[in-house]
């Protein structure tokens, strides 16, 4: 009988001790809280309207048809960019989209680029499992 209660005992202490450890650990969230211009807003507007998250993903979340798209400005250029959003490509569909959505939709993707990079890069795992970016050294 008394084995059962050390346990539960333990499993207790082990709640407290690791509430305690996440939420006491800093936050880095200045990256977080940048705000975003209002055409970029638009170009999230125009990304949910064509549900361009079903085949593909932001920051490693999404469908798997197409490319991860968090990095593709910096990756492969703003032109490499407008090309597939004006005339898709074989696999993607040409959406017909107009000049403002294609300009509001770079510009989205450019502040998807400069707030995050997929795949993670340079991240420390601490040892109760959560991930923070690496220091500059
Ligand atoms: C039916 C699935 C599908 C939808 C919906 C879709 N795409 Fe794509 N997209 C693709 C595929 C597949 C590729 C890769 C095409 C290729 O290489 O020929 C691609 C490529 C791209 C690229 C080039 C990325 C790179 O790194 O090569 C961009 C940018 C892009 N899509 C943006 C969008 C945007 C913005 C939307 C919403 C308006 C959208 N896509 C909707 C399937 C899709």
């Amino acid at each position: 009988m008394i084995l059962p209660i050390k346990i539960l005992l333990f499993i207790i202490l082990a709640y407290f001790v690791y509430s305690f450890a996440i939420y006491n650990q800093v936050m880095h969230t200045e990256v977080a809280r940048k705000s975003i211009s209002p055409l970029a807003v638009k170009g999230k507007d125009v990304f949910q309207k064509f549900n361009c998250i079903s085949c593909h993903q932001i920051y490693g979340l999404g469908g798997y048809i197409g490319p991860d798209l968090t990095n593709t400005i910096s990756e492969k250029g703003e032109a490499y960019a407008e090309a597939f959003l004006r005339n898709g490509s074989l696999r993607m569909p040409n959406f017909n989209l107009n000049d403002t959505q294609v300009e509001a939709l770079i510009e989205m993707l450019k502040a998807v680029d400069s707030s995050g990079s997929f795949p993670a890069k340079d991240f420390d795992v601490s040892w109760y499992g959560t991930i923070q970016k690496k220091e500059k050294e």
